[in-house]
């Protein structure tokens, strides 16, 4: 009897490692002004994203008024452009919301779900509503700016969509995730993050306590600065929080050996890790500090990317490149961006992000992904 329920046990055990093992990776990209792209130019991204076998596409909601890198863009709002809204419905402005709509049909026709950061520092840093009224520090300990900052995502997860009749909070073929903000409290620095741990871990709280616990989307923090910063202990012991978004730049963190020790960490919390920003820089900068400067030779930032692909995708980490732009790359300050019209890069990209859909993840996201 011993035996045979020591068999057994050890059979479990193998077929859960089976299970594990079975599950692929995935690469996708970030556009965070994806509202605002005209027709022609969201097919070519939807287009060109299918073609390397890209899966996610994170945006954003900040209104956009100019060109971006050098892609036209069709003017929008914000969603609270002249007031905090707390919660009162006829004051949001719905327009970022409806392109969003447009855009994630789109998408799933391509198979690629959007992955939706509700708020970003960038914004709140430009002097937004919440910017103007808080500042970019007390915004995340004022208690009347949580509550106000949570009612906004409240309304987004129960926008219903115009063509399809439901609220977002349903539409797992189209969303893969949520998040409150685009890299939340960065401008305080590594210390106030860490102290003020719970902010994230409360706004995820509330948006799960919207979405209930079988949505069939995942609820992610955004990112921080580098990876040290955007893996917090409170964040993987939170539990309305289902992954935790890794944004980084500085090579070292895109070591393998390194990377690994954050997935042991996450794999004991129950949680995933996702490498949701990361790129190659253009200039012959450091990676992490990539204002302008010298071109690298196109086989030089190729040589990068292939490299820095592989290792993070040898951890076992899925990753969202920052970005893929649909036009020829102007080659603006701070330049990761890897045009979808003549830049030799792109086909370097197309292979790695296909590499990574044939390889072994750490986690299994296959649930979330068309
Ligand atoms: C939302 O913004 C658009 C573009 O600025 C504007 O045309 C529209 O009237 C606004 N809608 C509301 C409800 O304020
Ligand atoms: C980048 O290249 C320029 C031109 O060759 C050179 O002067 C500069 O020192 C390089 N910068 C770095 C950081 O390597």
């Amino acid at each position: 009897m011993l035996r045979t329920l020591t068999t057994f046990s050890l059979l479990l055990v193998g077929f859960r490692a089976a299970g594990a093992q079975a599950a692929n990776s995935f690469a996708g990209s970030n556009l965070y002004y994806a509202a605002g792209l005209y027709d022609d130019d969201r097919t070519t991204l939807l287009e060109g994203l299918q073609s390397a076998g890209m899966k996610v596409l994170r945006v954003w909601l900040d209104g956009q008024s100019e060109t971006q890198k050098g892609t036209n863009i069709s003017p929008f709002p914000d969603l609270e452009p002249t007031q905090i809204c707390d919660g009162v419905a006829s004051c949001y402005n719905d327009t970022v919301l409806e392109r969003l709509d447009d855009f994630m049909v789109a998408a799933n026709s391509y198979g690629i779900k959007l992955l939706i950061d509700m708020h970003s520092y960038n914004a709140l840093a430009a002097g937004d509503v919440y910017g103007a009224a808080y500042g970019i520090e007390d915004f995340y300990t004022d208690s009347d700016a949580q509550s106000a900052f949570d009612q906004r995502l409240i309304h987004v997860v129960n926008h219903v969509h115009t063509t399809l009749g439901q609220p977002w909070k349903e539409l797992n073929d189209y969303i893969f995730g949520f998040e409150a903000e685009n890299e939340a409290m960065i401008g305080d620095g590594q210390t106030f993050i860490e102290d003020h741990q719970q902010w994230q871990c409360d706004r995820a709280t509330t948006i799960k306590g919207q979405l209930g616990g079988n949505s069939g989307i995942l609820v992610m923090t955004g990112g921080e600065s580098w990876m040290a910063e955007s893996v917090q202990p409170d964040f993987l012991s939170c539990d309305a929080l289902d992954v935790i978004s890794i944004h980084a730049y500085g090579t070292g963190d895109y070591d393998t050996s390194s990377i690994e020790s954050y997935v042991s960490q996450a794999q004991s919390a129950g949680k995933m890790l996702i490498m949701e920003e990361w790129g190659a820089c253009y200039f012959n900068t450091s990676n992490n500090d990539c204002p302008t400067g010298a071109p690298l030779a196109s086989d030089t930032r190729n040589a990068n990317i292939k490299q820095w692909a592989g290792t993070i995708t040898a951890a076992g980490l899925p990753w969202l490149y920052w970005e893929v732009i649909p036009n020829a790359d102007p080659h603006w300050g701070s330049d990761y961006e890897i045009g979808l019209v003549d830049d030799p890069s792109w086909s370097t990209l197309q292979d790695v992000a296909q590499a990574a859909l044939g390889a072994t993840a750490a986690f299994d996201f296959s649930p979330y992904l068309l």
